[in-house]
């Protein structure tokens, strides 16, 4: 069954309330969106807040690191009940060290794509990571409109992924809602990461439902 990752980036509401809720739900991850206004221009949480909010919850985190940098927050968020630490493909050739790094502790290894790269690019690292995270809007912001070239990216994969007997989970981050969920699981994503479809609705649980069906 695809597995949904709740992302809290476009919460307006109280956090602690907001991962409370997540909480009571079903789904399999909370994702937790990272930016240091130099990767992308906005920043999100800090990590002393995510620490400290992450107490209210037993759901694994799915960490997605938008940093350009990301050395120091591997170290922080390997410390917490993280499944995946996400780093981007665009941050230059450090990911190779950095593969190894988040794997050192025994956390799963993400690597993440933009709208605009070459999924050609990742195919060679798709041996030695986790997961790949198709992201389906400009990293950066919540409630955008998704970009329909990922679904081109998630079959391609999907079909590398088969043809070599990999590992490798596919995940598709930004602007998915119900139909758009659906196409995504038939090209092959396995983790479908959701924020505003999920956290500005008035139950949480009926719309995760909407996504896996
Ligand atoms: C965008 C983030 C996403 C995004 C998901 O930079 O990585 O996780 O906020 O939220 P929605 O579903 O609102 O696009
Ligand atoms: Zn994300």
């Amino acid at each position: 069954m695809t597995k949904i990752a709740v992302s809290i980036l476009s919460t307006t509401d109280n956090l602690t309330k907001v991962i409370k809720k997540i909480d009571k739900t079903d789904a399999d991850y909370l994702h937790i969106d990272i930016m240091d206004g130099k990767f992308v221009s906005s920043k999100s949480f800090a990590f002393s807040q995510i620490a400290k909010e992450t107490k209210h919850t037993s759901k694994k985190l799915d960490v997605h690191l938008m940093v350009q940098n990301p050395s120091k927050e591997i170290a922080n968020y390997a410390l917490l009940n993280v499944e995946y630490i996400t780093i981007h493909y665009e941050i230059g050739e450090q990911i190779i060290t950095l593969i190894d790094k988040i794997k050192s502790y025994g956390v799963k290894c993400g690597i993440s794509i933009n709208p605009a790269t070459d999924v050609q690019k990742i195919i060679p690292l798709l041996p030695k990571i986790d997961l790949v995270l198709v992201m389906s809007v400009h990293p950066g912001l919540g409630g955008q409109t998704f970009l329909a070239n990922a679904i081109d990216k998630i079959r391609l994969l999907k079909e590398q992924i088969i043809k070599n007997d990999y590992k490798t989970v596919i995940s598709v981050d930004g602007g998915i809602n119900q139909e758009i969920a659906h196409v995504c699981q038939e090209a092959g994503a396995d983790i479908i990461v959701a924020g505003t479809f999920i956290v500005t609705s008035n139950d949480f649980q009926s719309q995760i439902t909407k996504l896996r069906s």
